[in-house]
């Protein structure tokens, strides 16, 4: 199918990842990068090392595959190369001044825009604030969808040297790089499982926090009622790593509020192809509302729990 083959999407996002990530290793600055921009809030910024890992994974796309279709989180949604330039950056933009033929942001459901076969969804680096810092939780996210559907994804976490990634249907996999940095590509990849049968009590649960006042007051209160009744919580600081980590079992399940498609695209197939239930409250395909995650058995409990705290509200401002 035009090289469009679930498989063939994989390889290309992995080659194109690694290149990314080691990129942002090999040219972060040592002082840090510097913050070009801020969205939703002052916290919420953007590195001119978002920006080049951006340009790089959609450069490096489309030389391959031309045709195909972007949604990434620093210009949000891209049409195909072969199609008049149509780029909406995803903090400016309003439903009416989306054009016809331009994917809509944050949901994940609207088609692939007219003549692209494929859409990328990407986000350069995952855990922005963790790579300002020098955390190592930071990661390149990159997921092909074709159809509206993410059929591949692939997570690289430079930072640990591991490279998670998934074909629908045909499992999660995590490959480490060699201790000599070599191509991470060159080990052995194994399977990854999600934990499954866990209590809730017992339950390890990662989240994260949004980067507005008004929806950290809730989130606040959410994890406040939450810590009792569970093992204990992680925050990480980059949704794709959370997920990667329900997929090899290192939590038990992750939840948070406000996480947007390129947070998630990849990493959610992975956790999906590893054994976890990936869904909203009450029945909703996970999204900005909310978006849990976690292997059989618990889920539901988790589900419950959060439902009955009612976490998809911000505090009025
Ligand atoms: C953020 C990270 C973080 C999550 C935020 C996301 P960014 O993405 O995934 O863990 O809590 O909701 O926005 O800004 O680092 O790409
Ligand atoms: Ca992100």
């Amino acid at each position: 199918m035009n090289g469009a083959e679930p498989g063939e999407l994989a390889e290309l996002a992995i080659a194109v990842a690694v290149r990314a990530g080691r990129m942002l290793t090999s040219q972060r600055p040592p002082g840090g990068p510097h913050v070009v921009g801020t969205k939703s809030s002052p916290t919420d910024v953007v590195t001119e090392m978002d920006r080049a890992s951006e340009r790089l994974i959609i450069d490096r796309i489309r030389d391959v595959r031309p045709g195909d279709a972007f949604l990434s989180e620093e210009s949000g949604a891209v049409r195909p190369d072969t199609a008049p330039p149509d780029t909406v950056r995803p903090d400016t933009v309003r439903p009416d001044t989306v054009r016809p033929g331009a994917a809509r942001l944050g949901t994940g459901t609207q088609a692939t825009p007219a003549g692209a076969l494929v859409r990328w969804i990407i986000d350069p680096i995952d855990g922005t604030v963790n790579y300002l810092y020098g955390l190592p939780d930071w990661a390149v996210s990159i997921a092909a969808e074709r159809s509206g559907r993410v059929v591949a994804g692939v997570v690289y976490v430079p930072g640990r040297g591991e490279l998670f990634s998934a074909v629908r249907g045909g499992g999660a996999w995590l490959r480490r790089e060699s201790a000599e940095g070599s191509h991470a590509g060159t080990e052995a990849a194994r399977p990854v499982h999600c934990n499954s049968g866990v209590a809730l009590s017992e339950a390890l649960v990662a989240t994260g926090f949004g980067y507005e006042a008004a929806r950290r007051v809730v989130q606040g209160e959410v994890v406040a009622r939450l810590l009792p009744r569970v093992r204990d919580i992680r925050r990480a600081g980059s949704a794709a790593v959370d997920l990667c980590a329900v997929a090899a079992g290192r939590v038990d399940a992750f939840y948070e509020r406000g996480i947007n498609y390129w947070d998630h695209a990849a990493a959610g197939l992975i956790a999906e192809e590893a054994g976890a239930t990936i869904a909203g409250l009450n029945g909703k395909v996970a999204g900005p509302d909310l978006l849990i995650a976690a292997g059989p058995g618990l889920f539901a409990r988790l589900h419950d729990l959060l439902a009955a705290l009612d976490p998809e509200r911000d505090a009025p401002t």
